[in-house]
């Protein structure tokens, strides 16, 4: 786990970043949230409106899906580390570009190596395809990676990768919900139980 000092400069340099242009339409840059010692991070696309707003991960409606699924496995929201792979809103919330998850992908590999997670579920083909190649794996579709979990190195840090579809595309389609339902009954809900590490602290506690 990183030190306190070492997360809030990453979170100070998130937030004043300029790497790539999306920093010129941003409101407020979207580093993550959730205990620094968390078992299970969870990896989205990019923030969207209301993300962009609050300048927190998943508050929208993709959010309140997030939770009721995290919910209906018995995982708290605030014992997870939830971000995405691209800390700033693409305008009118189109896919983030390849150059923009390049300029981005050093920040979730310092969360990474900081948080060392045992578990990540990605959540949509962006953030499925950039773990994969993050961990060395061949990316083919979210359709044969989903479902599957793999074993991997990140950043030096040995977890379990699994990748799921994105829950604001599941909102709008019911078959893909219902598949999204199944990945956290069958795959997630499993590989959580397995390490039964859920940590219960919040950030504030943590630091305290
Ligand atoms: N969609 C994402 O991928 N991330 C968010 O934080 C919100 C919506």
């Amino acid at each position: 786990m990183g030190s306190k000092e070492d997360y809030e400069g990453l979170v100070s340099e998130i937030l004043s970043c300029t790497r790539c242009p999306l920093y010129s339409s941003r409101t407020r840059a979207v580093p993550g949230e959730g205990p620094l010692n968390a078992s299970i991070m969870f990896v989205g696309e990019a923030p969207g409106r209301s993300e962009d707003l609050e300048g927190r991960p998943f508050v929208g409606s993709a959010g309140k899906l997030l939770d009721s699924l995290l919910s209906s496995i018995g995982v708290e929201r605030g014992g997870v580390y939830i971000t995405n792979v691209v800390k700033c809103r693409p305008p009118g919330n189109r896919e983030p570009f390849d150059s923009e998850v390049r300029a981005c992908n050093p920040y979730l590999r310092r969360q990474i190596s900081m948080i060392k997670p045992k578990i990540i579920v990605a959540l949509g083909r962006i953030a499925g395809r950039t773990l994969y190649e993050m961990a060395g794996l061949r990316w083919d579709s979210i359709r044969a990676a989903r479902g599957r979990v793999e074993r991997v190195r990140v950043e030096g840090v040995d977890l379990m990768l699994t990748v799921t579809f994105h829950p604001a595309a599941a909102l709008y389609n019911p078959g893909l919900r219902e598949e999204l339902e199944n990945d956290f009954k069958n795959v997630i809900a499993p590989l959580v139980r397995g390490f039964k590490t859920v940590r219960k602290t919040t950030l504030e506690e943590f630091f305290k």
